[in-house]
């Protein structure tokens, strides 16, 4: 009998699934001839900020341009030192020097998002900001990030990338502090056919700066303001992420119906440390972007489950932000150091059945028990 095949990610069911009225999406707006900047990303925008509860939001052609964007229109310097965690994407990292500044990678906490004693241990007379990254679907500490903004002066503004939907305290990931960017990327809670992004913002100064910076220096009035550059959400995307927004807390649903499940079959095997599991009261409501563990010997779990046709991720190649000395980087940080020889993501997605779980599961605790 052949074993069952669970890859960690389909990428072509994000268009067959649903691709009757993906087809019917993409000829009405091209049917309409509105492809920049029409009617299809002005409604995006709207439905994006109703959802979360920010004032204002900008679609942009990616996060990592919404972020570079965003902390150019904050206005940041030369020098300008933004603390982030090491265990995030490069992505909130090169923004940051990018738009002029230094990325200060610091710590895990026990939460495996931003420590938050490592952020205050890393504040120098060149500190201007906190970016925090909501990692995992999952919205750090912050109560404990605002805290520390305020005694220090810093601003705090969020790599909220992978976590549309997610909430801390009953606010959404993306509205705690000036500003942050949500990804698009096909393979996000809620994702597009291609690259695409979109900044959050509160205040009305804040939104048309970055509005400006999106689009050639040019305000919502087509008047030039000041220097901008062309990151524009397309049309076509922002039509079809309309239409997934609308089903957007079923995939969310059932996300964190896989990682209860995960929890209640694997929950109990010591050699591995699970994700906060959903029905753990906290502060926390998470999305599950990714179902990332600690897994004692990771590297002979992963070919094991690969021999068994289960497909797993070590997240960016197994290397943390500080890790990357080849850009500069020279911290030490044992806790993100130790995280980055276990880590691994199991399969999350909706694409999976309640059976793959069960066959995940039973695999995954079949390597411990050999
Ligand atoms: C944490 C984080 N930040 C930033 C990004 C960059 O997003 P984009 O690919 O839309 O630029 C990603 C994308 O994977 C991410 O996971």
């Amino acid at each position: 009998m052949s074993l069952p095949n669970v890859p960690f990610f389909e990428y072509p069911r994000l268009w067959s699934d649903d691709r009757e009225e993906f087809l019917s999406i993409i000829d009405s707006v091209s049917s309409a001839g509105g492809f920049i900047l029409q009617k299809a990303v002005l409604d995006f925008e709207v439905a994006l900020a109703n959802y979360t509860g920010a004032n204002y939001s900008v679609g942009v052609g990616n996060a990592t341009d919404g972020m570079e964007i965003f902390l150019e229109a904050i206005g940041i310097k030369q020098g300008d030192e933004v603390i982030i965690s090491s265990h995030t994407m490069l992505a909130t990292a090169s923004a940051i020097k990018v738009a002029g500044g230094v990325p200060i990678p610091v710590d895990i906490g026990n939460d495996n998002l931003i420590g938050i004693q490592a952020i205050e241990d890393a504040i120098t007379p060149n500190t201007v900001g906190i970016m925090p990254t909501q990692l995992n679907g999952r919205v750090c500490d912050m109560d404990g990030i605002l805290a520390i903004a305020k005694k220090y002066g810093l601003f705090v503004v969020e790599d909220a990338a992978q976590a549309l939907g997610a909430k801390y305290k009953d606010q959404h990931a993306g509205t705690f502090g000036l500003a942050s960017d949500i990804s698009f990327f096909p393979a996000k809670v809620l994702g597009c056919f291609g690259d695409a992004g979109a900044v959050l913002v509160n205040d009305k100064a804040l939104y048309h700066k970055v509005y400006q910076m999106h689009d050639h220096g040019r305000d919502v009035d087509g008047k030039v303001k000041c220097w901008g550059r062309n990151s524009r959400l397309d049309n076509v995307q922002a039509a079809i992420l309309s239409h997934k927004l609308k089903t957007y807390d079923s995939v969310i649903a059932r996300r964190r119906e896989v990682a209860q499940m995960y929890q209640d079959h694997l929950g109990h095997l010591e050699e591995l440390q699970l994700p906060a599991a959903p029905s753990v009261e906290s502060d926390n409501f998470d999305v599950y972007q990714n179902y990332e563990l600690q897994a004692d010997s990771r590297d002979e779990l992963k070919a094991y489950l690969s021999g068994k046709n289960i497909g797993t991720l070590v997240q960016w190649g197994g290397v943390a932000i500080h890790q990357l000395t080849q850009l500069g980087f020279n911290q030490v940080l044992p806790n993100t150091d130790r995280f980055f020889q276990q880590c691994i993501m199991l399969p999350m997605n909706v694409f999976i059945s309640n059976s793959d779980v069960d066959y995940i599961c039973e695999m995954v605790t079949q390597f411990y028990k050999k």
